[in-house]
């Protein structure tokens, strides 16, 4: 802002001054009846409308997927994204609380009087990258599948050879999503991408031998799977050398 414009910016301010109201009681009056009126209308709609309420809580399940509102996909995102465990302080508070302290001091530091969106190059960017980076995350954490589950068809080829090879794809599916494998790797839309490799097309890479021996004798951090029940762990071997990578859905 030049002098110019300074002087301009008083003179108006001053005459504004002289014919104003005062804060108290007239802005303060407003400011009252708005947010009694907001007030007000919650307080009807939840007695009128009231609240949705989910299905009763189940402690004794094993299948219940803990997932955040939607409006916190992001950070549960940033969460998954983020792997060595030493980090994740860093990304559930770290990164929040740098961003919040940034916003905090945002008058102190940037003193930019210019107003225009394409004049302020720096903060312009730094804001669409902000929105971008939360609306990807956000979608990132929409798309993300169940952390216990897998969801995949069992191949056209494991249904040519009938019901009983099915069953037992089925089985070992249900063993492997429930035994913490996900945790470090994935498998078709379901799982952490590291830090074990992706399995979507073990049975490709590795014959059923291998990779009965990865599950006994793994290398660390892969824990040994030693205390699965034999048919289990069968079923375990037969659905992961059954994974031979995108065929798998067709
Ligand atoms: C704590 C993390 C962790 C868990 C849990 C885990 N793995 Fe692993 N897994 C790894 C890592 C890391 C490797 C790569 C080891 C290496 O470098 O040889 C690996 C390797 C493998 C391999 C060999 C992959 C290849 O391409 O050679 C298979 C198969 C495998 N894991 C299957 C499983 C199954 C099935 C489960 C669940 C029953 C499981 N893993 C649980 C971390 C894990």
């Amino acid at each position: 802002m030049n002098r110019q414009e300074k002087e301009r910016y008083l003179r108006e301010y001053s005459i504004l001054k002289s014919q104003g109201k005062p804060f108290f009681p007239y802005a303060v009056a407003k400011d009252s009846i708005m947010a009694c009126i907001t007030i007000f209308s919650i307080v009807m709609m939840s007695l009128v409308l009231g609240a949705e309420l989910g299905p009763k809580a189940d402690p004794t399940t094993t299948t219940y997927v803990p997932r955040p509102e939607w409006y916190f996909f992001f950070l549960f995102e940033l969460l998954r994204v983020i792997k060595p465990a030493a980090l994740v302080p860093l990304a559930t508070i770290g990164i929040p609380t740098i961003c919040m302290i940034l916003l905090f001091l945002l008058p102190f530091y940037d003193r930019n009087p210019e107003r225009r969106p394409e004049r302020r190059p720096i903060a312009t960017a730094a804001g669409v990258f902000t929105i971008i980076a939360i609306a990807y995350l956000t979608y990132l954490g929409a798309v993300a599948g169940s952390p216990t589950a897998i969801e995949m068809e069992p191949p056209a080829a494991v249904i040519a050879e009938g019901r009983e090879t099915v069953e037992m794809f089925e089985e070992g599916k249900q063993v492997v999503a429930q035994s913490g494998c996900l945790g470090c790797h994935k498998i078709g839309e379901n799982g952490n991408d590291g830090p074990g490799p992706p399995l979507t097309d073990i049975g490709k890479r590795l014959p059923r031998q291998a990779i009965a021996r990865t599950l006994i004798n793994p290398t660390s951090p892969m824990p040994a799977f030693t205390e699965v029940p034999p048919d289990q762990f069968d079923a375990m071997v037969e659905f992961l050398a059954r994974l031979r990578g995108t065929s798998v859905n067709e």
